[in-house]
């Protein structure tokens, strides 16, 4: 069966000018697409899932921003089927061998008013389909085009209940809303709030992907995309009257959406469906449509869990800058050696051997470091070109002794490249940094892109903004360097093809804790939003909730419980994992940093046991190279009891399980610390039922009993 691949074609070549409506099935049938064009040769579509309607009739096509749209006046010039069933194995992933077992439906449609053929490709999964747009004429009236807005419509048949984030062009890092679709609307100012650095610069009436729905016949949908590459991201935005969701692509600076030539593709535009939640998160069809990998050797990516100076500066501890007096520092000109520092600097070498010692002690295999190169006292956030050195630490950071430390431990060490949006910079800049990175013995970088950016108007998940995190993505390939940014374009599955894109933030991360609140319940909603396109960074690990702790002044708490934060090292599956709290906190919960420890980072097999969106998600998966099982639970505000059925694991072998869960009286607020460590035999035929609290959770390792 591996890497079988079938490619069975039944052409039916129609003559063009005969208009066919034509009906795709995925290969168990339950998934039925239709197309069809209307009077009007506009193209259309219908999805179903065992005759349930999940899309009523909905239009396709794209707006140009010259000569005749590609929406209306086609006729059929021809449709192919054919089927697909392959066994790929990721470089690191939730499994090690997935399944691409597809049917599909390619539609040539002809505009002979302009000359131009566009072909409609669809494919039909178990778990949903997907469809996308290719430009492939050769004679038509225009070899390159701008498309002034994409026209994919999705008809949700009733007013179903949404989970949902502000489509903002410039932040994905909101809480979540939950509501019906006709209250999107009323509820979107309330939900565009602490949408942190930049709530001024979009006024979204939309949602973002990946818009996670219930229907009320107990269907689960979601809408999301898949290779976004050389295209702007995907809003959504909601056409009350028609209860229909109308692509919305982020603009470039000039309003203007994507640039096109002929022989270019879009994103695949995806719907993911099942009447079991579980089946949304277990969906492997965003990486299916993602074309396969294109790093040869790929031996220098690796995994990695990872400690860092960073939650210090989050919570107000420590700075990023080096002196406090950030009037007096301009990048380029200020000789930082004739300064002092503010003696609150975390990214100082004493420090910072501390983090390698401390990664080396407890088997971690990196350790990130903020803070410590110039140009910190001069990131305001506003546009500019220039912000930090790529290259110059700042004068208490001792590049050649700290990286020279690090390798005697055996830990690698994760650079961060802050660039306040100055992306041409940062371009410019981008080899000379790897270089630097090379030499000292860098594995991973951290992008970073707060702020607004330069030029002032230009969005963050614009054509041009995919470009670059692609461009540097790729380049870093060149380099051997393992990538993540925060800020950036959200995951889309482009890590099958470029499998050092380790994970991107993308979300409202761990960090906010500190800053304006997460709900309880958002990490019971971002395996079925966020995640569906890949790995993030979340930096998960917190075990102290109150922030006064390390800053007298700070009034912030952690929203859950210690057993949830372990759980998430399970449930958020990242070949990316920090433990972000800091080294003393672990010292005084080593019982429960063990787990941290002990928890793998990439997964033969992964088994979703429980699931209902913002409510609560449970998952066991087995870690790669071993036969260690992992299970956790990450539950949202309404306490739970979680009933394990352990018949994943296989017959006849005992394991002992190790349990940190919620104690009785845990609850986020009131009990977060209140966990409790237990040890059991279990084997696949044992139930077990476990109480999570409000916001809490557990977290299971299971090792062979011999
Ligand atoms: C926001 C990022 O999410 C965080 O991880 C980083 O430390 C700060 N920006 C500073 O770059
Ligand atoms: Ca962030």
């Amino acid at each position: 069966m591996l890497f079988r691949n079938i490619i069975l074609t039944t052409a039916l070549l129609l003559s063009a000018g005969i208009a066919g409506a034509a009906e795709l099935l995925s290969p168990d049938g339950n998934v039925k697409l239709t197309f069809d064009l209307t009077a009007q040769g506009e193209p259309s579509y219908t999805l179903s899932y065992k005759d349930k309607p999940v899309v009523n009739n909905s239009l396709l096509g794209l707006k140009l921003k010259d000569g005749k749209d590609l929406v209306d006046g086609f006729v059929i010039a021809g449709e192919t089927t054919s089927s697909f069933d392959e066994t790929w194995r990721p470089v690191w992933g939730e499994e090690s061998e997935i399944r691409n077992n597809y049917n599909e439906l390619a539609v040539t449609l002809e505009q002979p008013a302009t000359g131009r053929r566009m072909l409609l490709r669809f494919r039909a999964f178990d778990d949903g389909a997907g469809l996308r747009y290719e430009f492939q004429w050769a004679d038509g009236d225009m070899q390159a085009f701008t498309i002034a807005d994409e026209r994919t419509e999705f008809a949700i048949p009733s007013d179903a209940t949404a989970y949902w984030i502000p489509g903002d062009n410039d932040s994905q890092e909101y809480n979540y809303t939950r509501s019906r679709l006709s209250e999107i609307r009323s509820n979107m100012d309330a939900a565009h709030v602490g949408g942190p650095l930049f709530p001024s610069l979009s006024s979204p009436t939309g949602v973002q992907t990946a818009l996670m729905m219930k229907y009320d016949d107990g269907l689960y949908v979601n809408i999301h995309e898949a290779a976004v590459l050389d295209y702007p991201a995907m809003n959504l935005s909601l056409d009350e009257a028609r209860q229909t969701f109308v692509s919305d692509l982020v603009p470039s600076v000039n309003g203007e959406k994507a640039l096109m030539r002929v022989g270019d593709v879009t994103p695949w535009r995806t719907l993911i469906v099942s009447d079991d939640a579980r089946d949304i998160l277990a969906s492997r069809m965003t990486l299916n449509l993602n074309e396969p990998c294109r790093i040869e050797d790929t031996s220098w990516i690796k995994p990695m869990k990872y400690v860092g100076v960073w939650w210090e500066m989050i919570t107000g501890k420590s700075t990023w800058t080096y002196t406090d007096d950030v009037t007096a520092v301009r990048i380029g000109e200020t000789d930082y050696s004739k300064l002092k520092s503010n003696g609150r600097h975390g990214a100082n070498t004493a420090n910072v051997m501390k983090y390698i010692d401390f990664a080396a002690r407890h088997g971690f295999d990196g350790v990130l470091i903020e803070g410590w190169n110039e140009g910190w006292e001069d990131c305001a956030f506003t546009p500019k070109e220039t912000v930090y050195s790529f290259t110059k630490p700042y004068p208490d950071f001792d590049t050649d002794q700290i990286s020279a430390y690090a390798r005697d431990k055996g830990v690698s060490l994760v650079m961060h490249h802050e660039t306040s949006s100055a992306v041409r910079d940062y371009e410019r800049n981008l080899d000379e940094a790897f270089r630097f990175m090379n030499k000292y013995g860098y594995t991973g970088v951290k992008g970073g892109y707060i702020g607004e950016l330069s030029p002032r108007g230009e969005h963050h998940y614009s054509q041009s903004m995919v470009n670059h995190y692609h461009y540097v993505v790729d380049k870093a390939a060149d380099y051997k360097i393992m990538c993540f940014a925060h800020e950036a374009i959200r995951p889309t599955g482009v890590c099958r093809t470029y499998p050092n894109l380790m994970a991107n933030e993308s979300t409202r991360g761990s960090e906010y804790h500190a800053f304006s609140g997460i709900n309880p319940g958002h990490t019971a909603i971002l395996p079925f939003t966020r995640l569906i396109g890949g790995p993030i960074d979340y930096t998960p690990g917190l075990f102290e909730n109150d922030i006064s702790k390390y800053n007298p002044y700070s009034k912030a708490w952690v929203n859950t419980t210690l057993a949830n934060q372990l759980s998430l090292y399970v449930t958020m599956s990242s070949p990316i994992q920090m433990a972000a709290d800091l080294p003393e906190t672990y010292e005084r919960f080593a019982d429960a940093f063990q787990f941290i420890k002990d928890v793998a980072l990439d997964w033969d097999k992964s088994v979703y046991l429980e699931g209902e969106p913002m409510e609560y998600v449970t998952v066991a998966r087995k870690a790669k190279n071993s036969d260690d099982w992992f299970v956790g639970c990450s539950n949202g505000i309404e306490p739970r009891v979680s009933e394990i059925d352990f018949s994943f694991l296989p017959a006849g072998q005992k394991y002992q399980a190790t349990i940190y869960r919620d104690g009785k009286n845990a609850h986020y607020r009131n009990a977060p610390q209140d966990y409790v460590i237990e040890t059991k035999t279990v084997t696949s035929k044992s139930k077990l039922k476990l109480w999570t609290a409000s916001s809490g959770g557990y977290a299971i390792r299971l090792t062979p009993l011999r």
